[in-house]
């Protein structure tokens, strides 16, 4: 897999759609949603190859979210933007695997809309190889893992999303399936603990099983933990505290890996001051 990095630092900054909200009769702030990175190995305008594509380094990027992120929103956004990543939404491993005859529904999207990621979710190494060989033919441009996800609808059976965090080792492996099943870069979104399991030598512990049992380079880190005990998933977006110390921890830490930042960023300004740290 060639995968060309060439910044670290990345913000997710969920984007909120005023303009495109209201019609659900929500308040959504412009920033909700996004990833940005900030290393200046290049210009802003430069591109650069990944897979043999041309594309914009990855320095800001829209963030999953289901409901928003889906094929329509991203045409929407990338007129907005040619520079930003796109993420899908979460698209579970097993929905790929039994609509395989209905799949343009949730993976077609348009050429111009690159560079796209595929975000899906599970644990079933089965499903998710399966999933990405599948999921190969639409030429998304990195396949991602949801450990983020707080939801009881999903954290509570098996493991998926953020208690996925309790199992380095079956994260590592289905990183490598994936990345077996596939011919593109993968990356895993986590936070920076799950519960009681929230210290930053734990979360390196996380960061370092998976990045050794699978080719993962790319880790999208939503500075918050989850908590698993029933808190909501919005809540889950807010309660836990931001610690961005983790995240700049990280960077010093395993330099030979990429680290997105996500997380409670909220402006221009905020992601300028983060650039200088
Ligand atoms: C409506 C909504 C849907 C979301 N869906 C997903 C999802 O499918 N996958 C995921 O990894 N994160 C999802 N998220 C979480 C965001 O990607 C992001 O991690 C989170 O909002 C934290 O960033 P913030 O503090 O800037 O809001 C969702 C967030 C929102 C608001």
């Amino acid at each position: 897999m060639k995968m060309v990095i060439h910044s670290r630092l990345c913000t997710q900054l969920p984007v909120y759609h005023g303009i495109f909200m209201k019609h659900k009769k929500k308040s959504f702030s412009m920033f909700r949603g996004v990833y940005v990175q900030f290393r200046n190995f290049h210009s802003f305008k430069q591109k650069i190859q990944i897979n043999g594509e041309a594309l914009y380094p990855r320095w800001f990027s829209v963030a999953p979210m289901m409901g928003w992120t889906d094929n329509h929103y991203r045409t929407l956004a990338r007129l907005m933007s040619k520079h930003a990543w796109l993420y899908t939404e979460m698209v579970v491993a097993e929905t790929i695997v039994h609509q395989k005859d209905d799949l343009d529904r949730f993976l077609a999207f348009s050429v111009e809309q690159h560079p796209v990621v595929l975000q899906i979710g599970g644990s079933n190494l089965k499903n998710l190889a399966k999933a990405a060989e599948l999921a190969n033919f639409y030429s998304f441009d990195e396949i991602n893992l949801n450990c983020g996800c707080p939801s009881d609808k999903v954290a509570g059976h098996g493991c998926f999303g953020a208690s996925l965090m309790f199992n380095p080792k079956l994260v590592g492996d289905a990183m490598s399936t994936i990345a077996a099943n596939s011919d593109i870069p993968v990356s895993v979104k986590c936070r920076i603990g799950v519960d009681y399991r929230d210290s930053y030598n734990e979360l390196c512990d996380f960061i370092s099983e998976v990045s050794s049992r699978s080719p993962t380079k790319h880790f999208i880190i939503h500075a918050r933990k989850a908590l698993l005990n029933g808190l909501s998933p919005a809540a889950n977006r807010k309660v836990p505290p931001l610690k961005y110390e983790y995240y700049f921890a990280l960077l010093r830490d395993f330099p030979e890996l990429q680290f997105t930042l996500n997380g409670g960023i909220t402006s221009i300004e905020q992601v300028k001051r983060l650039m200088q740290h």
